[in-house]
């Protein structure tokens, strides 16, 4: 497939886990990807193997550098087509010892990033009628126990992308989000990190975890990044598309 030749794709996240396989796959379909990562080494590594990648390092806890990010891209190609914001940290604890300082850095990255990347990139996306592809999470739709600085940070991105979609449908600009359920990562130590946190509840854990199989992969997720991104979606905006082994769905 060819979905994606000729367009500028700027991912973040892209040294790791699901940023990583997304960049990895819009390549495989054309695309040239800037790949951004506060962990520079991986998304060179990452951008080291694909036609046309490069790597940029850039931290979203910071406003500035998510501004800097989209000029960048501009001033490097003249043009943003497809904007993928993947990059996040995980938090999990129970509610009552979840750390000030630790809400707010998830705030921060999870959530703050993607307006500052978002309001940068779209007087850029209503140029090309573009996209954004951005990873709330199935913890974003539904209550995530032992994870509720994390799960309000992904629901605060689910009412975001709802809202941005509908003010630039009729400009054309497409804002969708993904939700992935459990996804073999580093950010959930692999499925294990629950097995840190003492005194929980695991029948409460239980119910958050996809139904068909432990765990997806990384490249199952950035197959529907490519398909939210392409051409094949060019009707959808405003969608939360779960891609979470039946996670969410009863
Ligand atoms: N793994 C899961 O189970 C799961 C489920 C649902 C949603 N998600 C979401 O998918 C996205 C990717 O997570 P992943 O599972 O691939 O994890 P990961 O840890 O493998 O990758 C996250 C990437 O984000 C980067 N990053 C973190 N903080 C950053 C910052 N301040 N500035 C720049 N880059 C930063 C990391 O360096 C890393 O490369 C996240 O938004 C996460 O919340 C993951």
């Amino acid at each position: 497939m060819n979905r994606m030749t000729g367009k500028i794709v700027l991912v973040t996240g892209a040294a790791s886990g699901i940023g990583k396989a997304s960049a990895i796959r819009l390549a495989s379909e054309g695309a040239i990807v800037v790949c951004a990562d506060r962990n520079v080494k991986g998304a060179e590594e990452t951008a080291a193997s694909l036609a046309g990648a490069t790597a940029v390092e850039f931290d979203a806890a910071s406003a500035a550098s998510c501004r800097a990010l989209v000029d960048h891209v501009i001033a490097t190609h003249g043009k943003l087509d497809v904007l993928c914001n993947i990059a996040g940290i995980g938090g999990f604890g129970h509610a009552a010892q979840v750390a000030d300082e630790e809400w707010d850095r998830l705030i921060a990255i999870n959530l703050s990033s993607i307006f500052h990347m978002t309001k940068a990139a779209l007087p850029h996306l209503e140029k090309t009628q573009g996209n954004i592809v951005n990873m709330a999470s199935a913890s974003g739709l539904v209550g995530a126990s032992y994870a509720s600085a994390y799960s309000a940070s992904k629901a605060g991105v689910v009412g975001y992308t709802r809202t941005v979609a509908l003010e630039y449908a009729a400009k054309q600009v497409r804002v969708n989000a993904i939700c992935p359920g459990g996804v073999d990562t580093p950010l959930i130590a692999g499925g294990s990190v629950m097995g840190t946190i003492e005194g929980i509840d695991f029948a409460l854990v239980a119910r958050m975890s996809p139904k068909m199989a432990p765990l997806a992969q990384p490249e199952d997720i950035a197959a529907a990044v490519a398909f939210l991104a392409s051409d094949d979606a060019k009707f959808i905006t405003g969608i939360m598309l779960p891609v979470d082994g039946g996670q969410t769905a009863g």
